[in-house]
């Protein structure tokens, strides 16, 4: 049942591109490893040539004492490795349980067993917690729900080695706990489990061992109990990590209001919310999943319909219909589904980078130029770790897709910026970069919301935050209110 893996003198190239060079430690059967690593440090692309998805350039995988050399996931997953990917690689067309038997169906004579492969789905579906029909279309489900699916599709394909690339970075806080819960049975059951994340905290929690990357290379395993957090966040970044947060400048009283937003009802979602934003401030959302804070955002943006509510932005009356509306009034919302509605991944780096600001490069000739300037802008500020500039958007690690969100997100230069966990999937350096670019933006007088799930996260980089429960705004807490205590009992109504 058990399964080691030994990994020796893995490199990697894309083209000309080194991305692994000469990896090599072992993996134990039955354990639980976190494995580590600053964005772009290569844990997916060595998991990816593990599970078959990629080709090692040099070295060798060993399976249980054996070299071996995967053609594909199929291959891989029938020597019971599969990989749950970082980015969701579910057709949203198709249902559930189409979704988690596609290339695996099961059969009966000649024919594809649908009700067979209906109820097995059910009965994973289950067991990770999912409440939903197998025959619903994909697309019609929240991105924690996608995951959970995932997950499902994994357990229906017999793992003995599951790697989870990331698996918690859409699921509120139950869901992560059920998912642990399924690890910690997995692990009695002899399952190996490599478990990727930037939450160090649920690294400390789950793992029995990290093993910790750097620049494509091994640099160092221990195990889970004798590490602290910030000691694993030194091996990542290779250096003592400062304060996370840079000190808290909140603006005058007498600064302008930048978003006003008064009596907004969504159907379904929203009622009845009203909250204005200064100009320099940072002004936080939290809530629990479903609280309605993506939704309120989205309805201000027009993407979602609005059955009462006004919006001011920067004092006058603003009745906007589409993102594009809203980004020449000079507000952008960002997404917390980056790969759905934030990034263009088959596009270049540079389209995505400038094509939310198509007017400012309308000219043929001024737009490569100024197209090129404003990427090598992006790429620095924010660190985008790219091998080529001229590569697409998916051929960036997750953490780096993140961070050129951001940067498209902010080339229009808007006054009110919008984020929606802003850092999710970021590792623990670039976020210290985000902490303090948004703190940096603000003090240019930009008025910047943030929506988190991360509790430290909105008390360590907010003057203010508004709490949600159920669609209705539960409390505003100044900075002398801001504790995880008071945001927890808002957020539940424990108040
Ligand atoms: N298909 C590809 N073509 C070119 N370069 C790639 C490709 N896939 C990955 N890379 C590059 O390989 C490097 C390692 O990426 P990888 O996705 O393995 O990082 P990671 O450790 O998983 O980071 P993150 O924490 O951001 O997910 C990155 O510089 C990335 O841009
Ligand atoms: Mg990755």
């Amino acid at each position: 049942m058990s399964l080691a893996v030994r990994f020796d003198d893995i490199r990697k190239d894309f083209g000309p591109v080194r991305v692994l060079h000469g990896v090599s430690f072992d993996i134990a059967p039955g354990r639980i490893y976190g494995l580590l690593g600053e964005n772009g440090a290569g844990k997916s692309t060595l998991m990816k040539i593990l599970a078959g998805y990629e080709m090692a350039t040099e070295g060798t995988v060993l399976v249980d004492g054996h070299a071996r050399r995967f053609a594909g996931s199929r291959d891989a997953e029938a020597a019971g490795i599969v990989l749950i990917h970082q980015e969701f690689n579910l057709a949203e067309h198709l249902t559930i349980a189409q979704n988690m038997y596609l290339g695996h169906e099961k059969r009966k004579g000649l024919f594809v067993d649908n009700t067979a492969m209906r109820n097995e789905a059910k009965r994973y579906l289950e067991q990770v917690g999912l409440h939903k029909h197998p025959d619903t279309k994909v697309r019609d489900l929240i991105v924690a729900e996608k995951q959970m699916v995932e997950i499902a599709k994994a357990l229906s394909r017999r793992a003995r080695l599951l790697i989870m690339d990331e698996p918690t970075a859409t699921l509120t806080p139950s869901e992560t706990e059920r998912l642990f819960a399924l690890m910690t049975k997995l692990k009695a059951d002899g399952v190996t489990i490599v478990y990727i994340s930037h939450k160090l905290d649920e690294v400390e929690h789950i793992t029995d061992e990290v093993i910790v990357m750097r620049d494509g290379r091994f640099v160092a395993r221990s195990e889970t109990a004798l590490l602290g957090r910030q000691q694993m966040a030194n091996l990542m970044v290779g250096r003592e990590l400062s304060d996370m947060f840079p000190a808290k400048k909140p603006p005058p009283d007498d600064a302008p209001i930048a978003l006003k937003v008064e009596k907004l009802s969504v159907p379904d979602w929203v009622d009845d919310l009203s909250f204005a934003v200064r100009a320099g401030e940072v002004f936080g959302f939290a809530g629990l999943v479903g609280a309605g804070r993506t939704e309120a955002f989205e309805a201000i943006i027009g993407l979602r319909r609005r059955t009462a509510g006004t919006i001011e932005i920067a004092g006058r009356k603003a009745d906007l219909h589409s993102p594009r509306d809203a980004m020449r009034r000079g507000l952008t919302y960002l997404s917390e589904d980056r790969k759905g509605k934030g990034l263009h991944v088959n596009l270049s780096l540079q389209d995505n980078v400038t094509l939310m600001t198509l007017e400012h490069f309308a000219h043929p000739l001024l737009d490569l130029k100024a197209g090129r300037d404003a990427l090598t802008q992006a790429v620095r500020e924010f660190g985008i770790r790219t091998g080529n500039l001229s590569s697409r958007a998916r051929m960036l690690s997750g953490g780096n897709q993140q961070k050129l969100a951001l940067a498209k997100f902010l080339q229009p230069n808007p006054d009110v910026i919008v984020l929606d966990e802003p850092t999710r999937g970021v590792d623990i350096g670039a976020k210290r970069d985000i902490y303090f670019l948004i703190h940096r933006l603000a003090a240019e007088g930009r008025a910047v919301i943030v929506i988190s799930s991360e509790l430290i996260e909105l008390i360590g980089l907010c003057h203010r935050v508004a709490v949600m429960r159920a669609g209705r705004l539960q409390a505003t807490l100044g900075l002398d209110h801001l504790t995880e205590e008071e945001l927890i009992a808002h957020a539940t109504g424990t108040h």
